[in-house]
Formats: C-alpha cells, structure tokens, sequence
C-alpha cells in the first residue's frame, strides 16, 4: 500500500536530516503511527518527552517488530482479551536518537470483529530521568476523507448527549480532566463520513479502555488530511520515568465498519459482552434489583429495608440493594464516608442479620460502597488527614462535603479494603453498587516526591482498578455495579470490572430515552444500569405512566428504586406483570441485536427501538411517544434486522405480519390519549413466506 504516500516537496514542512537533499520526505504531511513533538510534524502529536534539562524533542523511529497469535494484556490495567485462536499481537519496536526511551507500540487484532486494539509502553532505558508530557494510547491518520466527530457530551443527570460535528482545519479537543472519564465528555467517539447514517457509510469507532481524565483530538491538517489521537489527559501530564521505569498507556479500541452507525454500535456491544465483561457474568442475566435511594435517601431502619424488600419479594424482584448510609455515623452528606463500619445502631441488627432477613425472602442482598472518598467528620480523616487530595498551603475545593482519598498510595487502597472486607466477608452479600461522586481536584500526594507529582492521577486510576481487581477476586461471584453520581465513569475499562454502571441519576423515563441512546451509541444495554421510579419523577417532577417507566428501564439492567408497599394494588400487578415479561425477554438484552429506530435528538413524536435475536427468530419492539396531538398524521415506524421473507406474530394479539412489511412498510404508531404512552411487541418468527 505504499503507492498511496504521494511525496512533494511542501514548503515549511522540514525534512528529517537523515532525507539528504530529498524534500519530498516530511513527518509533518505524511502519514504516521506514533506522531512525536519534534520530529518536524507541527500538528497535535501522540508522544512528547524532555530530558531533565526541560530540552523537548523527539523522533521515534522504527527498530523491529514481531507478530504472534494472541492478544496481549495490560498488567494491572483493563484489557480486550481473546482467545489465541481470536486474535493477533504485533509489536513496533522504536527507540529515539537523543532521549533515552524505548517505546513499544501494541496491536491487538480480531479480524472478526473488524477490530484492532491499541497500546504503548515506553520504558526508560538510560540512566538519566526523562520526563513524559504526553503519552497517547492511538493516533489515526487518514490521507482522505471528510469526516464528522459523534462525541457524547453531559453533565450530571444528562449524560451522553450526542452531538455531531463536521471536522475542519480547526482542532477539536475533547476530554475529561476531572481525573474520572466524566459526564461531561465520555471516552468514546466516532469519526464517521459526512454521508454516513444509521445503516450506510464508513465510521470509525474509538473507545478508551480508561476511567480517568482523557483526551481526544482531532482535525484536518492543511493538506485536508484527518488526524484523531485518543489518550490519556497530557495537560499537566508529567509523569518522571526514571531510569528502568516503565509507562504504559491504557487501551484503546478501534472499529471499522462500511455499514453505518448501527453496524459500528452492535460491533462495539458485542465486543463488550464478548471480550470485556468478564466470567462469571460474561453473558449472564442479571438480577432485577430494587434499589432504596429514592424511596428512603438515608432515612431509613432496618426494618424499613425489609419491609421495602418483603413487597418486592412479593412481585417478583430478586435482590433488595441497601444504598448509601448504612455506616459510619452517615445522615448526610456530611459525614461518615472512610469510616466502612456497620452502624447497628441505625440499622437496628447486624448487617449479617439484615442480609439474611432479606435472604429469607428468597432475594439476594446488596450493598452500595463509596471507596475512593472520605468526608472529613470521620475517623479515618481525623486519623489520616494526608490521606486526602489536599494541597499544602492551600484549602482544598470540596464537593458534595467530600474529598478524594488518595489511591495511588497502595496503604490507603489497603485500608479501606480491609475495613470493607470485614463487611462483606461471610455476609452473602450478593452485590455492590461502587459509587464516586466528585470530580478530582487538589491533586497532591503526601508521600510522592516533589517531581513525581505528575504521576499521582495516573496511578489513583490504577489504584482503583487495583481495588475493584480484589474486591472481583475475593468475591468472585459477586456482581459489581459501577456508578458515578449515574454515569460520571461510564466507560469501557471500568466494564472490564463493573459488568454494569448505573446509567445516570436521572430516572425521570423521558429523559432517560436520550441518556440511553447516546450511550448505545458505544455500549450495550446490558450494561446501562436502569430503574422504573415513582411517578410525579424525583428529579423533574414529570408525570409518566408505569408502564412506560418500566419499557425504558427494559432497555436496560431493569430494577426499581421505589418503595412499591406505596403504590397502588393496579400498579403493583404491573410490576408483577413487567418482571415477568422482562424474564421472558432478558436473553435479547442480553445477546439480541440493539437497533435505534428513531433518531434521539430530532424525533420529538415517539422514540422507538428493537432488539432483534442474532438469528432473526424473535425481536422486541419498544415505542414511547414524546408528544401528543389531536386529529394527528398517522406515524408509522419502520422495523430493521428481521427476515424479509418470514412471518412474523405479534406474541399479544396473534396477528401475523411479513417480516418485508415490518421494515419496509412499517408499523402505525396506535392512537392513543394521554401523555407518554408506551407500547412493546413481542414478535416470533412463525414460518417463512
Ligand atoms: C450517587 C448515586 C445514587 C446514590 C447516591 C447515594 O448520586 O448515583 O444512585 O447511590 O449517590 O449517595
């Protein structure tokens, strides 16, 4: 393929010494694997290094490689991992004239799914310090094309919200600095054709295995190439490799398809299900939970608990999940986060006895944790002031009453898994809803050495997935939810040990319908934590029918986060009623095919999706009107993903359709009155025509 690198001679673009007279050759305008600062290529690079001397400038150049069958992984570090039979590694060596790096460039292959993974490892191989200033895991340059970047932009309660945008000769940055990935921005995007929509065009998906502050940045060059670098944050990103050490830049995930958006996304989902979620819950059903948050805050006994769980036992939830307050001397937000003891007192029993009351139920029992964070009304603040993110000389910024704690240090991570260790060993407890609910500041740990500051928000994201690693191989069966304030860490390395993450605390369903399209966009709806809550919503105050409550927490982990003794006997038979049709359905959420049929941010009459089974046998469909008129156009919505030539029967009224109807013709939406009504069909594949 080298016949496509054209050379010309391009003024003010130098040229490597080692060119000779040659003014064709120039880093600046060709395209490159592992772009460096200082090689002559003036646009947004992935590497750049100083010596201690603060001299920067580099030129990475090829040394060797090597290709083997299998997929490498990431010590300590979230990974796609496959068979051997799966996958393909390829490893570039390159070493830089001047600075003593050695750099490993990693490839992951799985031609079958069209996808290609992406690490580097940079190792100081010298005996001088060397200073990394960035150190992305991807850079992707294309010679043509024009390109738009889908990125997924938020904030809390309004997560993932797609924006689409063209890419011109002015760069786009996108990322987190919050030193999680973040609501505002998360770590995937795509570069898609300007042509490309959800079932035609060329689109590229890139998604960072990494739960911390990243960057994405992406523009055309002036000879209207496209250039996209995906990694880990480089704005103060100092990271002191001293000799021997060695940096190694988290994974990112690369898809290519030339059949559009719903083509790139079912690819990513299946990837996640199927090389990133791990055993035990790699394609196993989940548990309906039923959540206390918002039916008690922190106000809550004991009993109450049981009582909350005894009506849900009842109606058919599995498991009654106990979230945030259950410890310490935690009313509020004020106090008790560090401090991981029982508070018995307010529970009114032991925790052991509380789970096995819930268990006599015949549920299973959870627990919400908060790890990471500690208030400073706590012991483990009065005994550890140093082990907050706090900067000497200066006040810390506080958020939610709450500061970091530093989990860089491997005592702290000790700590506070010893002192959640003792919880949770022999308790049964069946589950843990991981929380984390600020972004990072005062980023300042009290034992690193002055000029290794650089390092600390690296390694608190490798203390964290060091934390969850224990918590999975303790408990191995236990299930993991991971949540941020909803969906503040909402990424593919946090799936590698959360198998699902609380979609966002936002429960209102209207406002749900576009958080959970933007984020099937890159993830399945396996993984979007998702619960039916009361009615007027908690959050907005909006009125929805239960029943549509309940199809959109079906596109999802499907739970409840109410006290469901408080709803009435009609209500109450819904639930029973959506448990049951849920369990009946859960293998297509599970392993279906995920297809949006209306698009989330124009369609302001109904929103509407479907998950088909991978051998067309079986789909669902789900509508939700958005917006109600009188005397109104008749919609009709088309399907997608079934077979043309088959019948299909409607499971509820028996009535049989072509599959070639459904999807070409489509289906009416049905009158209706009232606002936001929802309706699911359950269609079987009966025969072929
Ligand atoms: C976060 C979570 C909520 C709940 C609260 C508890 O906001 O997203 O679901 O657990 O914390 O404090």
């Amino acid at each position: 393929m080298s016949y496509l690198i054209q050379y010309r001679d391009r003024g003010f673009s130098g040229n490597p010494f080692d060119a000779g007279m040659d003014r064709t050759i120039s880093c600046d305008v060709m395209p490159l694997e592992y772009p460096c600062e200082g090689n002559g290529d003036y646009r947004h690079t992935a590497f750049g290094a100083r010596d201690m001397r603060g001299v920067s400038g580099c030129d990475l150049r090829y040394v060797s490689h090597t290709i083997k069958q299998g997929k490498y992984s990431l010590p300590g570090m979230p990974a796609v991992f496959a068979s051997d039979a799966e996958a393909q590694t390829l490893r570039v060596e390159l070493q830089d004239e001047r600075l003593p790096v050695e750099v490993t460039l990693l490839y992951g292959v799985l031609p079958e799914r069209d996808c290609i993974t992406r690490s580097v490892i940079i190792r100081n191989a010298g005996q001088e310090d060397v200073v990394l200033e960035n150190a992305a895991s991807a850079a992707l340059d294309f010679l043509t094309g024009d390109f738009d970047l889908m990125h997924f932009y938020g904030r809390h309660t309004a997560e993932r919200t797609l924006e689409r945008t063209p890419v011109t000769h002015q760069e786009m940055v996108i990322g987190s600095r919050r030193g999680a990935s973040s609501h505002q921005q998360n770590p995937f995007v795509i570069l898609a054709e300007h042509e490309t929509g959800e079932d035609h065009g060329r689109c590229i998906g890139v998604s960072l295995m990494w739960s911390g502050s990243f960057s994405c940045r992406v523009g055309k060059d002036s000879y209207d190439q496209t250039r996209l670098t995906m990694g880990i944050q480089e704005e103060r990103f100092n990271y002191l490799l001293t000799p021997g050490e060695v940096f190694t830049a988290p994974e990112a995930v690369i898809v290519l398809t030339d059949c559009g958006l719903t083509d790139l996304s079912q690819r990513f989902h299946q990837l996640i299900s199927g090389h990133i979620i791990r055993d035990p819950w790699k394609g196993q059903e989940r548990p309906v939970l039923i959540n206390n948050w918002e039916a008690t805050y922190m106000d809550f006994t004991g009993e109450k608990i049981v009582q909350i769980a005894r009506q849900a036992a009842e109606l058919g939830v599995d498991m009654m999940v106990l979230d945030d307050g259950w410890f310490g001397r935690r009313s509020s937000d004020h106090d008790g986060l560090g401090d991981w003891q029982v508070n018995e007192a307010k529970l009114g029993c032991t925790m052991h006895e509380l789970a096995a009351k819930v268990k006599s139920l015949g549920m299973r029992f959870g627990l919400w944790i908060e790890p990471e964070m500690v208030n400073m009304a706590s012991d483990l603040f009065r005994q550890h002031p140093d082990w907050a993110f706090i900067i000497p000389g200066k006040q810390p910024v506080r958020s939610r009453d709450q500061l970091v704690l530093d989990f860089s240090r491997r005592e702290v991570v000790d700590n506070i898994c010893a002192q959640l260790f003792s919880v949770l060993d022999g308790s049964g407890i069946d589950y843990i809803k991981m929380d984390m609910n600020r972004s990072i500041n005062d980023v300042y740990s009290a034992v690193m050495e002055r000029q290794s500051q650089g390092k600390v928000l690296y390694k608190y994201v490798l203390g964290v997935y060091n934390f969850m690693e224990r918590l999975r191989k303790r408990y191995p069966a236990m299930l993991i939810e991971g949540c941020s304030g909803g969906g503040g860490r909402f990424d593919a390395g946090m799936l590698y040990y959360t198998p699902q993450i609380w979609c966002s605390d936002m429960t209102d369903p209207i406002e749900r319908i576009r958080i959970q399209y933007g984020t099937s966009f890159g993830y399945p709806v396996h993984c979007m934590g998702a619960h039916v809550s009361v009615s007027p919503n908690e959050q907005t105050g909006r009125v929805t029918p239960i029943n549509t409550r309940a199809v959109v927490a079906m596109a999802g982990t499907f739970g409840y986060e109410l006290d469901l003794n408080l709803v009435s006997e009609e209500d109450k038979a819904a639930v029973r009623q959506q448990i049951r049709d849920f369990k009946c359905w859960q293998h297509l959420m599970q392993d279906g095919l995920y297809f949006r049929l209306t698009d989330g941010l124009d369609n302001r009459e109904e929103a509407a999706w479907m998950l088909t089974a991978k051998d067309r046998s079986e789909a669902l469909l789900s509508i939700v009107t958005l917006d109600i008129h009188d005397n109104a156009p008749i919609r009709y919505i088309r399907l997608k993903g079934l077979d043309a030539d088959a019948l299909y029967r409607d499971a509820q009224s028996g009535r049989t359709y072509t599959g070639a109807a459904l999807m070409y013709a489509g289906l009416p939406v049905p009158k209706h009155r009232g606002e936001y009504v929802a309706w699911q069909m359950h269609l079987i594949r009966e025969q072929h025509a």
